[in-house]
C-alpha cells in the first residue's frame, strides 16, 4: 500500500486492520508511520523511485494500493506486474472525468491507461477534491478570524478522506475488477459555508475573505485549462452529488461539518 500515511492511507491502514488485515505500507519515513500507524502494521521504509527498493517492497504482494502522488505511478505499475501482483486499486481524480486535458486530468488517464493495459484484475476510485484541502487554512484560522482565499464563489461536493478510504477498503477486499467509480460528498458547499462550518467546529465565529480578483477570474473563465491551474486558483466546476458512497459502503458520505467536528482538534 503506497500513502498509507496521508489523509485517506491512514484510515484505510486502520479499517484493513480492523477487518484483520495485515497490510504491507510504503513510506518514506518509518519513524512518522510507526507514530501514525496502528501496531503491527508491516512498513516498508524507502523511496518508490528506487527500483531495488520496489521490488523489495512488492515482494510476496498479491493486491496493491496505489496513488498518483507514488514516485512515478507507471514505473511502479510496471513493477508490480514483474513481481506478480494481479489486483490493483488506483486513486485518481475525478479530474480525469470532469478536466481531462488539465494537467492531473492527463496524468490520472494516462496512469489508469497503463494500469488496465498492464493486464491487471482491480479497481479505478475517482475522488473529488478533499475536506483536508481546508487543513492548508489551519494556521489563518488559529491565527484570526478570517480566512482569505481566492474560491470564485464556486460550491464544491467535497468529499471527507475516510469515505474515500472507506470505498477503497471495499474494492480493495472485494472483487470489483473494470470498474471506474467517481466518488464526491453528500452537498455542493462553497468556501464560505466550509469556513462557517469550521468556525462551528472550533467554537468561534469565523468569516471567509475572497482574494480572487474578478479581472483575473474571467480571464481563467475563458483560457485553456492549463492555466486555469497555473495560477493556483480554485477554478473547479461542480462535477455534481454522485452516489457511489453510499450505493457501495452502504451509508451517506460524511458531510463538510461533519469532517469538521471530527478534526477540530487539528484547527485549534
Ligand atoms: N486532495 C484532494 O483534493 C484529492 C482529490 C482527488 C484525488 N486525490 C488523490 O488522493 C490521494 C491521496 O491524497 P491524500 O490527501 O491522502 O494525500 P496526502 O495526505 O497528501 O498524502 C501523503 C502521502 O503521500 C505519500 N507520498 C507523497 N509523495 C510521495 C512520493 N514522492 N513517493 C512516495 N510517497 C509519497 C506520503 O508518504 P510518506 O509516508 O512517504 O510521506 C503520504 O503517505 C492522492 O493520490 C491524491 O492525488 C486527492
Amino acid at each position: 500500500m503506497t500513502g498509507a500515511t496521508g489523509n485517506m492511507g491512514v484510515p484505510l491502514v486502520r479499517e484493513l486492520c480492523r477487518l484483520g488485515r495485515e497490510p504491507r505500507v510504503t513510506t518514506r519515513n518509518a519513524r512518522r508511520a510507526n507514530s501514525l500507524l496502528p501496531e503491527g502494521v508491516d512498513i516498508a521504509e524507502g523511496d518508490l523511485t528506487e527500483p531495488e527498493f520496489l521490488d523489495r517492497a512488492l515482494r510476496g504482494v498479491d493486491k496493491l494500493f496505489l496513488f498518483l502522488e507514488a514516485g512515478d505511478p507507471v514505473r511502479v505499475l510496471e513493477a508490480a506486474g514483474r513481481s506478480g501482483v494481479s489486483y490493483v486499486v488506483l486513486v485518481t481524480s475525478l479530474l480525469a472525468e470532469t478536466r481531462p486535458r488539465s494537467f492531473v486530468g492527463r496524468f490520472a488517464l494516462e496512469t489508469e491507461r497503463a494500469m488496465w493495459e498492464g493486464g491487471f484484475r482491480g479497481a479505478v476510485l475517482r475522488p473529488w477534491e478533499y475536506a483536508s484541502n481546508t487543513l492548508a487554512w489551519a494556521r489563518e484560522i488559529r491565527d484570526g478570524d478570517v480566512v482569505r482565499q481566492p474560491s470564485a464563489g464556486l460550491a464544491s461536493p467535497v468529499i471527507a478522506p475516510e469515505d474515500v478510504a472507506a470505498v477503497a477498503a471495499r474494492t480493495l477486499l472485494e472483487d470489483h475488477d473494470g470498474r471506474t467509480y467517481a466518488l464526491t460528498g453528500p452537498a455542493e458547499v462553497t468556501a464560505v459555508q466550509k469556513v462557517r462550518a469550521l468556525g462551528t467546529a472550533v467554537g468561534r465565529e469565523l468569516s471567509f475573505q475572497e482574494t480572487a480578483d474578478p479581472e483575473l477570474l474571467e480571464k481563467i473563465r475563458t483560457s485553456p485549462e492549463e492555466v486555469a491551474e497555473s495560477v493556483g486558483v480554485c477554478f473547479m466546476e461542480s462535477p455534481g452529488v454522485r452516489s457511489t458512497v453510499r450505493d457501495l459502503t452502504g451509508r451517506p458520505p460524511r458531510s463538510f461539518g461533519e469532517w469538521a467536528l471530527d478534526h477540530a482538534e487539528s484547527f485549534k
